[in-house]
Parts: structure tokens; sequence; C-alpha cells
């Protein structure tokens, strides 16, 4: 079995055919799935997906580029929801942000929300695009944190953070140009390693370009088989072990 650990069910891309993208998945052996929040006005729409299923569970936040919408609201409404595991997806993205003053604000509020995290004991997810060192000394600064880099940017700088942290690996590590994370992969210990889509974004190779879904797991299972040299059944138990063990699930 495997789980999602970073599926965005409560897209818009997802409102047509939702159940049919479950269904595929879990037909596939994706049994289980986490929705880390991003935009706001996308989590209720994630909070009733997980109340419709069993399988579904979400995380509260916002994302770095939606922290204009930023409220604690919108995390402490559903934070001790029981099928919230998580806060998060949360962190920099310096990507479209030149300025110092909403580099400052990014900052202030992943802050925050790590606080409210540790509040309410919750694993974080974090997003970090171009903003490494500065999510490097934010997470340095805290004690008693754990969570996940989502879409684990190959940094051997955030590797320090192992004892506690988790790394999520998505369809780009099927990509014809990820040979940095190809070969930071090995470094990674085993047991923090956790599978993830980041559906609908990301698809893995071939299929790259075309909406990223759940089942697309199996093509970054069957890379980490072939770079682990241990079979498709065995990279399933320890990647679900890990992402179980760190959302509490
Ligand atoms: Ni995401």
């Amino acid at each position: 079995m495997i789980i999602d650990t970073h599926t965005h069910l409560d897209n818009e891309k997802f409102s047509e055919d939702v159940d049919e993208v479950i269904k595929r998945a879990k037909e596939a052996g994706v049994k289980e799935f986490i929705i880390p929040a991003a935009d706001p006005k996308d989590l209720p729409r994630a909070v009733s997906l997980s109340e419709q299923y069993d399988e579904i569970f979400f995380a509260v936040g916002v994302h770095p580029t939606e922290i204009d919408k930023y409220e604690d609201k919108i995390l402490l409404d559903f934070i001790t929801h029981p099928k919230c595991v998580a806060v998060g997806e949360i962190g920099l993205d310096y990507h479209w942000v030149k300025e110092e003053s909403d580099r400052k604000k990014q900052k202030e509020f992943f802050i925050r929300q790590i606080n409210i995290a540790k509040e309410y004991n919750k694993p974080i997810i974090i997003h970090v695009r171009e903003a490494t060192q500065d999510s490097y000394d934010i997470i340095k600064s805290f004690e008693n944190i754990k969570g996940v880099f989502h879409c684990f940017n190959a940094s051997e700088q955030l590797l320090e953070f192992s004892e506690n942290f988790y790394y999520g690996i998505g369809g780009v590590i099927t990509f014809k140009n990820a040979k940095k994370l190809i070969n930071v992969f090995p470094k990674i210990p085993k047991n923090r390693v956790i599978i993830e889509t980041d559906a609908p974004y990301l698809t893995a190779h071939p299929f790259r370009g075309q909406r990223n879904e759940p089942f697309y797991t199996t093509i970054v299972r069957d890379k980490i088989s072939e770079l682990w040299g241990v079979d498709k059944k065995e990279v399933e138990n320890i990647t679900t072990k890990n992402a179980k063990r760190l959302f509490g699930i």
C-alpha cells in the first residue's frame, strides 16, 4: 500500500471527477491521501472530502504564495478536527518575490504557523522554493518540531534535520533533469522517505505536463525501487510506515 502524502484533491482541477481519481488510485494500491492546505478558499472542500472518505486526511495552513490571505482563524477553525494531521503547506517561496519586505512577511507567517503547529503538537509540511538558507535558519531556531520537506529540493543542508524531518519524493525524481536529486537521494535515511504526487502538479515522466493524480505515485515507487535496489513491496512498506509514523495515522 502507498500513501500519497501530498495531493491537492481539493483543487478545482479535480472538481469534476475526484471520485474516479480516488477509485483509480485505490485500485492501484494507493490507499490513503493527505490534502495539504494551499489557498484558504479550497480548505472547506478538503475538510468535506476528509469527512466523506475514511482514507482522506488534511492539513491546515496558508501557502507562502497565498500569505496575503493569512489569518490565524484559517488554521484554528479546523486544527482540532479529527482528520487534521498537520500544519502545512507552509514555508518560503521566493520565486516570484524579490522585495525584501515581502520576504520578511513570508518569514513572519512561516514562524507564526510553526508556533501554532507546536502548540497543537502537529507535524509541519514545508514548502521551500529558492529560499533554502532562510528556511534552514528558521527551522534551526526551533526545538521539538517535526515534519516533512515536501517536494524535497535535494539540498544537503536540509538533510541535517533528518533526525526529526522527512523528505517528500514525487514525480520530480523521474524527470530527465533530476540529476541533483538522484545524487542526493541515497543520502536520505530510508526511514525518512515518504511518497507524494503534489497532484495536480509535477506529474512523473512520461506523463509530464498532464494533470497529476495519486495513481502516479506508483511510478515514483517504481523509481525508488530501482534506486534503492529493493522490490516494490518493500518500498511501499518502508514509505507507508514512515508516513504513518510522521502523521500519526
Ligand atoms: Ni503542494
